[in-house]
């Protein structure tokens, strides 16, 4: 199947202040384009439901690839009934059995949060190599459009701040978390010789610390982490001193951001993610206040490696795409602090 790039601008967004609150005025454009069939691996995972849900709302067909090893079948319950929908239990590692026409892979399997690759480092290095490749040889065959779920990782604990796409990173290779940081570097140059050598139809997207609906509280991201804590009224467990920081994109906008980047053709790497930067302190004293709780801060040890600053410079995304994220801090967490309490009630 071709791909040849029919954009149209459908979505109106609003900028965002610095800080992450939408501006008035100063309207961008984002672009999106139809696709008849997506395979998105990972499809079960946190962002990778949001990913599914908005394609099937776009009028696309959908088929997820999870071996559901971090992902949980509640995320992709209400889509399964959906038209179009269709999920395939598989490890991508091992084999990527779709033999439809597609024109779009969305390959965002992979373990996420530092607690599930440090359980699990081999599975994470092998679906960042054979399961990239697998998902790549599926867009080559079907001459789809293919998207890699790359990371704000392959800068690695950075040396400057904000983060722009040509900073090479500073990653220990052989720390704790180089089984996720360097599989996904590696992942990204596979992409890109694929690019160059068989003419794959590529794109690799950065994504920054994405948080929202359908996390686990037990993940061990500092987002629901809090949340869960504060609405058990148990004190909120903040890494060393706090200070370091993160930038927080609530999953619909990277979301946005993700099919944009996939419209638009572009090789990237784009980064996708809010530059508003918080320290974790900031963000457990906001849970607190936003859930109403009384629960206190307690420190506790800094893992190794914890990058000390965190934030995306989206210049990129901005001017190529028309994308920025548009929900505040203050809104993203209401949301899933309520999602959150509508699943302990459940
Ligand atoms: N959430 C974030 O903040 C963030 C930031 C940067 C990059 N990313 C990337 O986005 C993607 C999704 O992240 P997430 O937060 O939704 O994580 P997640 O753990 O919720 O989802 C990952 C999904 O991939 C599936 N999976 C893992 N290995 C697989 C394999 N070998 N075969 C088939 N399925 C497999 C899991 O079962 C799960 O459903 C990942 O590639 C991650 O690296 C996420």
């Amino acid at each position: 199947m071709g791909h040849v790039p029919s954009f149209t601008r459908l979505h109106q967004v609003a900028a965002p202040e610095a800080g992450g609150g939408v501006r008035l005025g100063g309207m961008s454009t984002v672009i999106s384009r139809k696709w008849e069939h997506a395979v998105v691996t990972g499809g079960a995972g946190f962002v990778g439901s949001h990913l599914c849900a908005a394609l099937l709302d776009a009028g696309a067909a959908v088929t997820c690839v999870d071996d559901l090893s971090t992902g949980r079948p509640e995320n992709i319950a209400p889509l399964l009934e959906r038209p179009g929908f269709t999920l395939v239990r598989a490890n991508v590692a091992q084999e990527l059995p779709v033999d439809r026409p597609t024109d779009l892979v969305l390959h965002f399997a992979s373990p996420a949060s530092p607690a599930d690759y440090l359980r699990l480092p081999l599975h994470t290095l092998e679906t960042g190599s054979l399961g990239t490749r697998n998902a790549l040889k599926l867009a080559q065959d079907a001459e789809a459009r293919f998207v890699l779920a790359s990371t704000s990782e392959v800068y690695g604990d950075p040396q400057q701040n904000p983060q722009d796409e040509r900073y090479w990173g500073h990653v220990n290779p052989v720390g704790p978390r180089s089984v996720y940081d360097e599989a996904k570097r590696f992942g990204e140059a596979l992409t890109t010789a694929h690019a160059e050598t068989r003419g794959t139809d590529t794109c690799i997207v950065r994504l920054f610390n994405t948080y929202g609906p359908r996390m686990r509280g037990h993940d061990g991201r500092a987002v629901p982490t809090f949340v869960r804590q504060a609405l058990a009224g148990e004190p909120l467990t903040v890494t060393g001193d706090g200070l370091q920081t993160r930038s927080l994109c609530y999953v619909d906008d990277t979301v946005a951001g993700v099919l944009a980047a996939a419209a638009h053709g572009m090789r990237g790497p784009v980064n996708i993610g809010n530059p508003g930067e918080i320290t974790m302190l900031g963000l457990a004293r906001l849970v607190i206040a936003l859930a109403g709780s009384r629960s206190e801060v307690r420190y506790i040890e800094r893992p190794v490696d914890d990058p000390a600053v965190r934030c995306p410079d989206i210049t990129l995304a901005r001017d190529k795409l028309g994308w920025e994220p548009h929900v505040t801090a203050e809104e993203g967490l209401r949301r899933t602090i309520d999602w959150f309490r509508a699943e302990t009630r459940r």
